[in-house]
């Protein structure tokens, strides 16, 4: 994805920079940012409370955080059946979290959330449950 990003951003006249790094770790200054934009990230990221510190880190006063996640189901049944498969899902998802607390992690990081819960359609009922929306 960063390889056809990169060949993007190449072709375009926007200024534009691809960086590589680890989310738990923004090689940016604080409040460098109006906007984070996270589409399926957070549930793969290792250290959620790392990440999400450092998405607070580089917003500006007033900064927000775009996102689509999918997320813990609440289902009390779904979200039972995300917690058992948990472990199987990371192996076949490449660390991905079927069963992310996202919301909880993000008022823990003192964001306000203000999300959509939609459905990520086509795919198994383990990551259908998705947020859309802001945080800040
Ligand atoms: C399910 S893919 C989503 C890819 C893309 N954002 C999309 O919406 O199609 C999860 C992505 O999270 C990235 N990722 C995993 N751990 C990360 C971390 N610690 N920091 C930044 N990105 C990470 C992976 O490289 C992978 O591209």
């Amino acid at each position: 994805m960063r390889g056809r990003l990169a060949r993007r951003v190449a072709r375009s006249r926007r200024p534009a920079r691809v960086v590589a790094a680890g989310a738990e770790r923004l090689p940016f200054a604080d409040g460098a940012f109006d906007i984070v934009v996270s589409t399926m990230v957070l549930c793969t990221v290792q250290d959620l409370d790392a990440a999400l510190g450092e998405v607070r880190r580089v917003l500006a006063p007033g900064g927000r955080l775009l996102l689509i996640e999918h997320v813990r189901a609440d289902s009390p049944r779904l979200g039972r059946w995300q917690d058992r498969l948990a472990g199987a899902w990371g192996v076949f998802a490449e660390g991905c979290r079927c069963n992310q607390p996202t919301v909880e992690r993000l008022e823990a990081a003192g964001l306000r959330v203000e999300l959509t819960p939609d459905r990520w359609h086509g795919m198994p009922a383990l990551v259908a449950p998705l947020l859309v929306g802001a945080a800040s």
